[in-house]
């Protein structure tokens, strides 16, 4: 009888209870036995693990957030911790891991295999930025939310000739601020991949206001920085004495200085963990459901070391490696039919 040990690392997103019931079915199908470790990594070194049943996977589908519980527990960071881990491995009997994550969790993931440990990852996270992977599940469902916060903020934007500013999630890269941004009609999208010119912002919000339109939104990723400027949103203004990221900086930096070089009144709107939240859209469910399948499927096959990922209509199987070696940036192609819509 083989083992499955499930679990859930990093930030949380729609569509994990998804992944983790389709691993949990399918491989009851191929004979597995799965084992469900919390609080991500943490789970296997402090040995909080549970069994996994098709009865505990009953109803989850919908559901958002986790079963298992989710930290961004790195144990990488202490060698005892690994010994620990693997320690745990072997007392529980776990055969095989299925690791859903992002970066980070992948990150310890392509290590646990290039030591020996059979891994097989699953990418999350509603930011879109997993390398080798078209699509992350959890990012349809984080682009609907936005997008219905844009179109709320339309109307109070018009009624109030404001300028809204929204500022959404995306450390790194721009994918809700441009995928949201343009199924929201935003006048201005402004991304960590592509340094923003303040001036340039103005020249189309003016040029927007001089042809009659009194309001406008800006949508910006919580990553994005002004042009030249890399120190002008303090770093404090992004992390808090912990490290913990601090939402709002470069949103409420914005609302600043638009109002000094605008003679109109703007608003800043900070959507933080309510995109993280809910419950996943039915490509979302299916996305998951489709890459859960197919976790099982490679340990079946004893494919470790692999990523499911998403290629066209496809799921394929790709080198963790692969997965880790470069985060995914903005489609540049698609950022740039936002523009066209600028000023008008
Ligand atoms: O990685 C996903 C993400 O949602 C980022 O967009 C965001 O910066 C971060 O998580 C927030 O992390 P936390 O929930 O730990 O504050």
């Amino acid at each position: 009888m083989t083992t499955v040990g499930i679990l859930t690392g990093g930030g949380d997103c729609p569509g994990l209870n998804a992944v983790i019931r389709a691993v949990v079915r399918t491989g009851a199908k191929h004979g597995f036995d799965a084992i469900g470790i919390r609080d991500g990594w943490l789970g296997l070194v402090a040995g909080n693990v549970e069994p996994l049943t098709d009865y505990s996977v009953t109803g989850i589908l919908p559901k958002g957030g986790t079963i298992l519980g989710t930290s961004r527990t790195n144990p990488f960071k202490n060698e005892a911790d690994v010994q620990r881990l693997r320690d745990n491995i072997r007392k529980f009997g776990i055969d095989a891991i299925v690791a859903i994550g992002g970066e980070d969790t992948l990150g310890v993931a392509n290590k646990l295999s290039k030591m020996g440990i059979p891994v097989v990852g699953v990418p999350k996270t509603i930011d879109n930025d997993v390398g080798a992977t078209d699509y992350t599940f959890g990012f349809d469902t984080a682009v609907a939310t936005v997008t219905e916060a844009i179109d709320r903020l339309h109307t109070t934007a018009e009624s109030h000739h404001r300028v809204m500013v929204v500022e959404v999630m995306g450390r790194h890269a721009g994918w809700i601020a441009t995928v949201a941004g343009i199924a929201g009609g935003a006048d201005e999208i402004l991304i960590p991949e592509i340094p923003f010119d303040l001036d340039e912002v103005t020249h189309h919000l003016r040029a927007r206001y001089e042809r009659g339109k009194k309001f406008s939104i800006v949508v910006v990723a919580e990553g994005a920085q002004p042009k030249g400027m890399a120190e002008a949103i303090a770093q404090s203004a992004r992390t808090d004495e912990f490290g913990h990221v601090t939402l709002g900086g470069v949103g409420n930096y914005l609302r600043d200085e638009l109002e000094k070089r605008l003679d109109m009144e703007v608003r800043v709107t900070v959507l933080g963990h309510i995109q993280r939240g809910g419950s996943p859209t039915a490509h979302d469910r299916v996305l998951a459901t489709r890459f859960g399948v197919a976790a099982a499927d490679l340990i079946k096959e004893k494919d470790f070391g692999k990523m499911v990922a998403l290629r066209g209509d496809d799921i394929v199987a790709v080198p963790l490696e692969e997965a880790v070696a470069n985060l995914k940036t903005v489609d540049m192609d698609l950022y740039k039919i936002a523009s066209i819509f600028y000023g008008g």
